[in-house]
């Protein structure tokens, strides 16, 4: 194994393992597919790039079986999941049809379907694909968001959701 393969005794159970020290938030990304459905997958992956201009990013699994909704789809969002949405994280988050129900989504600038309840919401255009080791990099352009920032959020840690709650 190469350096570039990562250390020579890698484990990848223990590997995860040790990421899931890192708490996250947790969102839905959300998209259209080329018939217009719109999809959405739970993702922890999400950084904020730059803010003048606005830039997320994202990582997509190679392996996805949506690998083609999200790589081809011009504008997705980005929502923050609220710490009553732990039903969504599973269903979204579990293999096979992963398609939101029109009454769960609105639009904004992008054209992206986005969730009408949210922490926050970022409606992005794409602005650049990379591959990059096992997944796909997926930045965007913020062309619209809205926040509702008195409400908890999901988190996820050490492999289970949690609430994220301010203290005051
Ligand atoms: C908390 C959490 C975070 C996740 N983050 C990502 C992510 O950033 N990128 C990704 O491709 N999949 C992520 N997943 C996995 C997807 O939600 C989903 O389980 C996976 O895409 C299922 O495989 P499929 O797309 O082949 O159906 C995450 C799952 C959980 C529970």
């Amino acid at each position: 194994m190469s350096s570039s393969d990562g250390p020579s005794d890698f484990d990848p159970k223990a590997y995860r393992s040790a990421l899931g020290g890192f708490g996250t938030g947790v969102a839905l990304v959300a998209a259209r597919d080329e018939a217009g459905n719109a999809h959405g997958m739970i993702i922890n992956s999400l950084t904020s790039v730059s803010l003048h201009p606005p830039i997320m990013l994202w990582c997509l699994a190679s392996s996805s079986a949506a690998f083609k909704v999200y790589t081809e789809a011009p504008a997705f969002s980005l929502n923050i999941l609220r710490s009553d949405d732990a039903d969504v994280a599973q269903r979204f988050s579990r293999k096979g049809d992963r398609v939101i129900p029109p009454e769960q989504i609105t639009t904004m600038e992008s054209g992206a379907p986005v969730l009408t309840a949210a922490v926050a919401s970022l409606d992005c255009r794409l602005r650049l694909r990379q591959p990059m080791g096992d997944h796909e990099v997926i930045y965007g352009d913020v062309v619209a968001y809205r926040a509702d920032p008195g409400v908890d959020a999901l988190g996820f840690f050490r492999g289970r959701f949690v609430t994220l709650r301010s203290e005051d």
